[in-house]
């Protein structure tokens, strides 16, 4: 298994900072919140880390070359999601973690390999329950009762929405999924989604919807960031018991 950690975005929700520092590059703690993700990737067991990056995004490179378990991928252009995670092309399954997606409180990757050997092999789409008016930001899934994926739907407004359970960062991905992306036309706003190529993966291969317990820091822009702050702190507070 594989894992796969998009940063090419170009970071325009946190200005003027990310003119120069990457968002993934902003620490959390001592270390950038990119390797905190790198780290999730690494504890489930993952043998190679493939992170996408944008020419504009020298110093991941620079932080992480000699890590002997990461290699980049770039995406030239910004053709959205789908497209990032192709560049990444792996012959395996592969977990894919947005990199400016902060899973806190819980081992969320770790969790969902475990879910999907007890599922017998099937996809797991780590999610999270959101406000009604706030689908339009989020792929939203249908389930079935026990928890499998039906069908899902990228951004869609409130009244159009299959559900509340939205996609939250974190894939497990069985390998077909890269074939189904070379094929995969432009969707929501003109870009390949990668909702849109899971979406035709669910006729031929299980996928199941993970609620994690944890809480996902989008630390794309400043409130997001200071949010993960806090959360992290009080973590760390509660682990050392101070
Ligand atoms: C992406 C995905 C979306 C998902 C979201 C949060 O959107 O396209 O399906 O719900 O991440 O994980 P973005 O936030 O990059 O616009």
């Amino acid at each position: 298994m594989k894992a796969i950690i998009p940063a090419a975005g170009l970071g325009t929700r946190f200005l003027p900072v990310t003119k120069v520092v990457p968002k993934e590059m902003l620490p959390i703690g001592a270390k950038p919140a990119l390797e905190l993700i790198v780290d999730e990737a690494k504890r489930a067991g993952v043998d190679e880390v493939v992170i996408v990056v944008s020419r504009a995004k020298e110093l991941v490179r620079r932080y992480f070359e000699g890590d002997p378990q990461i290699r980049f991928a770039v995406q030239e252009e910004q053709r959205g999601l789908g497209h990032a995670v192709l560049q990444a092309r792996v012959d395996d399954d592969c977990l894919v973690l947005l990199g400016d997606a902060l899973v806190l409180g819980c081992d969320a990757s770790s969790e969902m390999v475990a879910r999907s050997r007890e599922l017998g092999g099937a996809a797991v789409i780590g999610c999270e329950r959101v406000p009604r008016e706030k689908t339009s930001r989020y792929g939203i899934l249908a389930t079935a009762p026990d928890g499998r994926i039906v069908d899902m739907v990228e951004k869609p407004a409130p009244e159009e929405a299959p559900s509340d359970l939205a996609v939250a960062g974190r894939y497990l991905l069985p390998k077909a999924i890269f074939s189904l992306l070379a094929s995969q036309a432009p969707g929501k706003g003109g870009e390949i989604q990668l909702t849109d190529a899971i979406r035709r993966l669910l006729a031929a291969h299980p996928v199941y919807a993970y609620e994690y317990p944890g809480r996902r820091q989008d630390i794309g822009n400043p409130d997001g960031y200071f949010a993960a702050l806090e959360a992290f702190r009080r973590l760390e507070r509660t682990t050392k018991g101070t």
